[in-house]
């Protein structure tokens, strides 16, 4: 007993020190047969002798798969998927370079310091930019502070209302967006669609009835812990900042930080496609609602009962609905409401740039994963029209991924607001 207390120590896989992806790959892999499903699975699910992190799990034959591996364990892994007949490119040969080039460098376009809506901007000049627009408009703008997450950091809602109140009983339409750290498309497209709302009150009638008739209230960043992580330490960050959480196994305890915010809801909390193993990106957590950021967010959900939810996150260009933690699982409203207004929304976004999104629930479309905020919404807050939305770009044979670059935040934002507008609309005379 005293050789194994003597040989048993304590690790952490992440460390304050930034991590440097120099030569790290993304594999986009295309799985052909049941067989090489069954082999991504089980390498996803943590049986993997590499370290692997799936930007895109293994869903279903000819779904790409998309893995970023070690320059280290990068020899190995492919020579395996030869072996194994699996059919794959090598989507990023440099990791380092594409975090870097997914930032413009045209700094006299933008500015370095400081909030723009074409950049990825740090949380600091994001809440900076919700107290300006509230200072230049008070009359629309209302700032709420519903909470605050692990380290201390403020989750910071901006209310939007217009200025003559045409019914006296409003429906909401709540917007969240970062709940996953690394999608940082996400954010900016939160608050690209603030920005439509105030600018087109005053210049487009349209916007100005609606906003008399809906208060919308937008959460841009949901994980602020995991967003600033994402930007200063670990770019691929996906998860809030728990502290560390530790498991054993015979002589090793080993420690990871962090809790899948959108594992952490309660709907069928802990089953399927969630993982109990807090080193895991898909740990659910303790308990439902074990993590403050999303307390806070249901909280202010429960008061607020809004009639419509959408959770941006990126990416693969997916408008979702209910329900995605088992196949063949829908609302009973699905194929009457929830369904056309997606294929109506998306197809507003459509015709803005010719973007495609598929629609579905994420069970179908994707894999199935219980503790999602958005089927909590509808399944247990019953908001009529819930919605996940995974944002650009698509894993086909281009697209970096998770590292959107700033040029696309303008043209997304623009066509994601059409689509947001359409959903609005439809809260309109119906609530
Ligand atoms: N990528 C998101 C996540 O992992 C979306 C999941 C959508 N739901 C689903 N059941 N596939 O949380
Ligand atoms: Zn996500």
């Amino acid at each position: 007993l005293f050789i194994v207390y003597c040989l048993s120590f304590v690790s952490a896989d992440d460390e304050d020190d930034p991590k440097n992806y120099k030569d790290f790959k993304l594999i986009r892999i295309n799985p052909e047969s049941e067989d090489s499903l069954s082999y991504l699975k089980a390498l996803y699910e943590g049986e993997s002798p590499y370290s692997l992190d799936f930007w895109q799990p293994p869903t279903r034959i000819g779904a790409l798969v998309d893995v970023s591996v070690s320059p280290l364990d990068a020899p190995i892994f492919v020579r395996d998927l030869t072996s194994k007949n699996l059919k794959y490119i090598v989507a990023i040969n440099d990791l380092d370079q594409a975090i870097q080039n997914e930032r413009s460098t045209t700094a006299w376009h933008h500015p370095i310091d400081g909030f723009s809506y074409d950049k990825y901007n740090s949380l600091v000049d994001i809440h900076d930019e919700l107290k300006r627009l509230k200072r230049e408009h008070p009359d629309l703008v209302t700032l709420i502070d519903i909470g605050t997450s692990h380290e201390n950091r403020t989750l910071l809602v901006i209310k939007l209302k217009g200025r003559r109140n045409v019914v006296s009983e409003k429906p909401a339409f709540w917007i969240d967006a970062g709940i996953h750290a690394r999608e940082w498309i996400a954010p900016a497209t939160a608050m690209y669609t603030v920005r439509q709302l105030i600018n087109g009150y005053d210049t487009d009638p349209q916007i100005q009835s609606l906003l008399d008739s809906v208060d919308f209230y937008v959460l841009p960043v949901m994980n602020p812990d995991g967003y600033e992580y994402s930007r200063i330490t670990n770019r691929m960050w996906r998860k809030n900042r728990r502290p560390a959480t530790c498991k054993r196994n015979h002589f090793h305890t080993i420690c990871c930080a962090g809790v899948d915010l959108n594992r952490n809801f309660d709907w069928f909390f802990g089953s399927r496609g969630t993982s109990n193993d807090p080193c895991h990106e898909t740990y659910h957590g303790p308990q439902a609602f074990s993590e403050p950021e999303t307390q806070a967010v249901r909280d202010f959900l429960e008061a607020h009962k809004p009639k419509a939810f959408v959770t941006l996150h990126s990416y693969s260009q997916m408008w979702l609905i209910p329900f995605g933690h088992r196949k063949r699982s829908y609302p009973q409203d699905y194929n009457t409401a929830l369904r056309p207004l997606a294929l109506r929304a998306t197809k507003a976004l459509y015709d803005l740039y010719g973007t495609k999104y598929q629609v579905g629930t994420g069970a179908d479309l994707m894999y199935e994963a219980a503790g999602g905020s958005h089927d909590w919404a509808k399944g247990n807050l019953k908001v009529p029209y819930a919605y996940l939305v995974e944002l650009r770009p698509k894993n086909t044979m281009f697209g970096n991924g998770f590292l959107l670059p700033e040029r696309e935040i303008p043209s997304t934002g623009l066509e994601t607001w059409e689509a947001i507008r359409v959903v609005a609309d439809e809260l309109v005379g119906q609530f």
